[in-house]
């Protein structure tokens, strides 16, 4: 028997102001499309933008449905997006803003596993690391450098 240690590695910021400017500007892109999502159920909104090779930037937000199930994450319907839009171009950035509407968040608030499975997929497709961003809807902000480091020992198409 042995032990395995995954060290993993994350930045962590005071505030949104001390990020390098993209990732500044992409949070705002994120914070904005948030105001727009549709989360009449949990009343938690979540904002999430994508910063690709081209310059282009992609929005998302959470989708929320009646049959609960049906709904979808932020990440997702961003990520998604940008697969099926810009196939070929390569996700260099991931911002997330997330909170409820009832409360000041104030810590920040990781993806969802299934996100970060997506978020996953798109970083082996391309064969390079997607930094990912993340924060409540004030204070901190942590910085992720590969979606690697917040999951380890992932499913992937090698196992297939
Ligand atoms: N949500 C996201 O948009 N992203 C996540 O990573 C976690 C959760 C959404 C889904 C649902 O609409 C609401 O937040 C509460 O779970």
């Amino acid at each position: 028997m042995k032990s395995i240690i995954i060290e993993t590695k994350f930045k962590v910021f005071e505030d949104e102001t001390e990020l390098p400017k993209d990732a500044f500007g992409l949070m705002q892109k994120a914070k904005s499309i948030r105001l727009k999502a549709y989360a009449p159920y949990s009343n938690f909104k979540v904002g999430a933008a994508l910063l690709l090779d081209n310059g282009k930037i992609i929005t998302g937000n959470n989708q929320e449905n009646a049959a609960y199930p049906s709904g979808l994450c932020a990440e997702r319907s961003a990520i998604f997006y940008a697969g099926s839009q810009h196939p070929e171009t390569k996700i260099l950035a991931i911002a997330i803003i997330a909170g409820s509407i009832n409360k000041t968040t104030t810590h920040p608030i990781p993806p969802c596993g299934a996100c970060r499975q997506a978020i996953s997929e798109y970083e082996i497709k391309q064969n390079a690391p997607i930094e990912i961003y993340f924060m409540g809807e004030t204070g901190k902000v942590v910085k992720s450098n590969s979606i690697e480091d917040l999951l380890p020992f992932g499913f992937d198409k090698s196992f297939l």
